[in-house]
């Protein structure tokens, strides 16, 4: 199905869409570093034109300027809503980028959407957010439900936790309903008869690259002399190999870059090929900009794995 795509940053939800059999029409981020990534690997190694990517202020884009699409995809910018964030309010002007997408769907009127945020949109507002979110996309005439999906359940070697909303247009059949998981922390758990795969791990994901330095050619495996110190905060634990790794965060909770989480080693933090392997982009997807955009636009991305299954819930034509 034709997918129109909306922040859509490095591509993470759009490798999984492409992968999953759809096609990607028409992409949006007002990030520059994001939409040279999003080029360089989407629309290259898709044969996509590059000019499918719009680098531009969704709050600037005339709906005209958007072609018809069957899916809208989008994981509205969660910061303004993450618990991460101590400053999180309903009044937060980043919180009126979900109006943004509900315009798009509404005048669009795609089949199906699916809408990604952090599982901190639940409790804002003491859970009235998330009612507003889902009366207004009920106005908008759709079916929609939400879920919250932990990605390490996708097989992706990390813990990230989800929102997903998902949504089909009152009079498209079938309605879709949340992917079941492929992996689980217990190998013996079943999902209809069959064996689930056991959670990935951060030495699945990450042993077999050497450390940084001289003579190491992988592409982006550089990163922040930000010390290690354990103390037991966010950002701050130690790292454990035989598990799926804590959240790749896009950002600190306050100034500075992204909090990049230790190298299970605890002399150095991660890379970011390293974080970009814990998010499950493949080593030949390489990220345009500074150091400390490279780790935002990793930390920011739906794990393509992860969008693959929701994308498969959707009928293909
Ligand atoms: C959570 S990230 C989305 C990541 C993406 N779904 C992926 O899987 O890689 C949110 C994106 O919204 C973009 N954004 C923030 N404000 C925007 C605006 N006003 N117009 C367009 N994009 C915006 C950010 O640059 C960021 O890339």
């Amino acid at each position: 199905m034709k997918v129109i795509s909306l922040f859509c940053g490095a591509g993470g939800m759009d490798l999984g869409f492409l992968k999953a059999g759809h096609t990607i029409i028409w992409a949006n981020d007002n990030d520059k570093d994001s939409v040279e990534t999003y080029k360089k690997n989407i629309c290259k190694k898709f044969n996509l034109p590059d000019n499918h990517v719009v680098l531009k202020d969704i709050e600037k884009v005339d709906t005209k300027e958007i072609p018809d699409g069957d899916i809208v995809i989008g994981g509205f910018p969660c910061q303004g809503f993450s618990v991460a964030n101590p400053y999180r309010h309903v009044k937060d002007s980043r919180n009126k980028l979900y109006l943004e997408l509900l315009r798009v769907i509404k005048e669009k009127k795609p089949k199906y959407f699916v809408a990604e945020n952090v599982p901190g949109i639940l409790s804002i507002g003491k859970g009235e957010v998330i009612k507003m979110i889902m009366r207004d996309f009920k106005e908008a005439g759709y079916k929609a439900q939400y879920k919250v999906l932990n990605a390490a359940n996708f097989g992706v070697p990390q813990k990230r936790m989800r929102v997903i909303i998902l949504g089909t247009r009152e009079d498209v059949e079938p309605r879709i309903y949340h992917p079941k998981p492929t992996h689980s922390q217990n190998p013996k758990t079943t999902v209809d008869g069959t064996k689930l795969k056991r959670w990935l791990t951060v030495r699945y994901a990450i042993s077999d690259l050497p450390d940084p330095g001289e003579g190491v050619d992988i592409p982006n495996h550089h990163g922040t002399k930000h010390k290690v110190k354990v103390n037991g905060f966010i950002g701050n634990r130690a790292t454990k190999w035989d598990e799926p790794s804590p959240t790749i965060v896009g950002r600190g909770g306050g100034t500075g870059g992204p909090v990049i989480i230790p190298h299970p080693n605890l002399h150095r933090r991660m890379t970011v090929r390293e974080t970009a392997r814990l998010q499950s982009f493949p080593d030949d997807f390489v990220f345009e900009g500074s150091i400390s955009s490279q780790y935002r636009q990793i930390g920011n991305a739906v794990p393509w794995p992860l969008a693959y299954n929701i994308a498969r819930v959707i009928p293909k034509k």
